[in-house]
């Protein structure tokens, strides 16, 4: 999402005739897009954006703007105004299409100060008021992943899960047209795009705000019309919102792939209700046998927390218990994270030492699991989508199978954007290494 949102903010910067330099004293503007989601990538957002004092210093005439999820919470944006003097620009999530009037604005404003006294144009505009409801089509994204291609379908979040501040930094669900994102996907594709990944907080919500009578899982059916080779995939799915519909629309087409990310962050049905997630782990079991029911090969990732204010340690080996029952293909792990005005920032919290004993055991268990599912993969032939040179290897590329598993294999970048049968030589945890055996047209 922050990805595909700074390939907006990129996209309104080049319509303004800027283009993309290598490094931050050769910057006329720098724009800082945040996320607040944990501790962790609040400071780190913090801390880059005290690194340019220095370079605003060496350039005044440079344009600083933070923007996204981070000045959004209550009282974030003051303290920026104070904290960081030499920031002109503030925006939140749903105004940063006013990026480039904002930049005018400071431009002009400095060209016009005279006396000392007059103030130069600082914008601290940071929120909307939540039923500020339209969606801005106009904002052109330079994309920066080909050959893949990610479209919003739905901002926002009505979820309120008790540990999570995207509600309150992105507001309520608000979806676009059906049409518009049709029209996306067609445009993309014409223009080469091999893998279109659909987003939202929650996909599943597609369409519940909107007049017509339109799901999610008709939105898939519809894209699944759309002519060409290309791949779909959807992130992020809620289980208690996630349908028998989805599932079939998904073991249906050739194009949605059989990957899921289904994030469960607990096994505990004690921690899941008071995480106000609105599922239980019977729940979520009966998700991933429908699943594999229907697609026997699907990969399946989740998100997990641990270290939640009610977790004990009974709780957590619920956690434990669940993932050796699942066997995700791969999970993202995170130490819970207190946010100022979530209800669970206010219970009393865990030693930070028990959490990390709890993280270390999760990695170590889910890295056997990952490794024990990488071996399955050895001498097998999958098609693969080719999707970029591989770091840090001369003559070698990388992509994904259709589950979603990341491969290395021999190629040059002129192999970019296109599919082919690769045959699967070794693994190594999460990686998977392999050789071409001829393109898929
Ligand atoms: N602390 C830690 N992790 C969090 N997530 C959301 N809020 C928090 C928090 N306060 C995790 C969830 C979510 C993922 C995107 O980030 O697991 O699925
Ligand atoms: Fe946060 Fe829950 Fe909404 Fe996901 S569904 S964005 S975890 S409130």
């Amino acid at each position: 999402m922050n990805v595909h949102e700074s390939e907006k903010l990129a996209g309104i910067l080049a319509a303004k005739g800027y283009a993309e330099c290598g490094c931050e004293d050769d910057a006329d503007v720098i724009v800082f897009n945040t996320c607040c989601i944990r501790d962790t990538a609040e400071r780190r957002a913090l801390g880059n954006i005290g690194v340019i004092k220095a370079v605003k210093k060496r350039n005044p005439n440079l344009v600083v703007a933070v923007v996204g999820c981070m000045p959004q919470q209550d009282g974030a944006a003051e303290n920026i105004r104070q904290r960081y003097p030499y920031v002109d620009i503030v925006l939140g999530t749903r105004n940063i299409s006013m990026l480039a009037e904002e930049i005018d604005k400071v431009l002009i404003s400095r060209t016009g100060v005279k006396k000392r006294s007059d103030k130069k144009y600082r914008c601290f505009d940071r929120t909307l008021p939540e039923d500020y409801l339209t969606i801005d089509e106009n904002t052109p994204a330079l994309r920066t992943s080909f050959p893949n291609a990610w479209i919003n379908i739905i901002y926002g979040c009505n979820n309120f899960c008790s540990y999570c501040i995207v509600p309150y930094v992105r507001g309520r669900e608000l979806s676009r047209d059906m049409n518009a994102v049709l029209d996306e996907v067609k445009r993309c594709v014409d223009g080469g795009y091999k893998e279109i990944t659909l987003l939202g907080q929650n996909v599943n919500s597609y369409g519940n705000d909107l007049k017509s009578d339109v799901n999610f899982a008709r939105l898939l059916h519809e894209i699944d019309k759309i002519e060409g080779k290309f791949r779909v995939r959807f992130m992020t799915s809620h289980p208690k919102d996630l349908t028998e519909e989805v599932m079939d629309e998904m073991a249906a087409s050739s194009k949605i792939c059989s990957n899921l990310h289904l994030p469960m962050q607990a096994g505990s049905d004690k921690v899941l209700s008071d995480m106000n997630r609105r599922y239980d782990r019977q729940r979520y079991l009966s998700l991933i046998d429908g699943l594999r029911r229907r697609m026997p090969d699907i990969g399946i990732t989740t998100d997990i927390m641990v270290g939640f204010p009610t977790e004990t340690e009974a709780d957590f080996e619920d956690t434990l218990d669940i993932v050796r029952r699942v066997r995700f293909s791969n999970a993202f792990t995170f130490i819970y994270s207190p946010r100022k005005g979530t209800p669970a920032a206010e219970m009393e919290q865990i030693p930070y030492a028990v959490k990390q004993e709890r993280i270390s055991g999760l990695i170590a268990l889910q890295n056997s699991i990952t490794k024990e599912i990488s071996d399955t993969y050895t001498g097998g032939v999958y098609e693969v989508l080719c999707e970029d040179v591989a770091p840090k290897s001369e003559n070698k590329v990388c992509g994904r199978t259709e589950s979603g598993r990341l491969v290395t294999f021999d190629g040059a970048e002129a192999d970019i954007g296109k599919f082919f049968n690769v045959r699967i030589t070794q693994s190594r945890s999460a990686s998977l290494f392999g050789r071409k055996e001829g393109e898929i047209l």
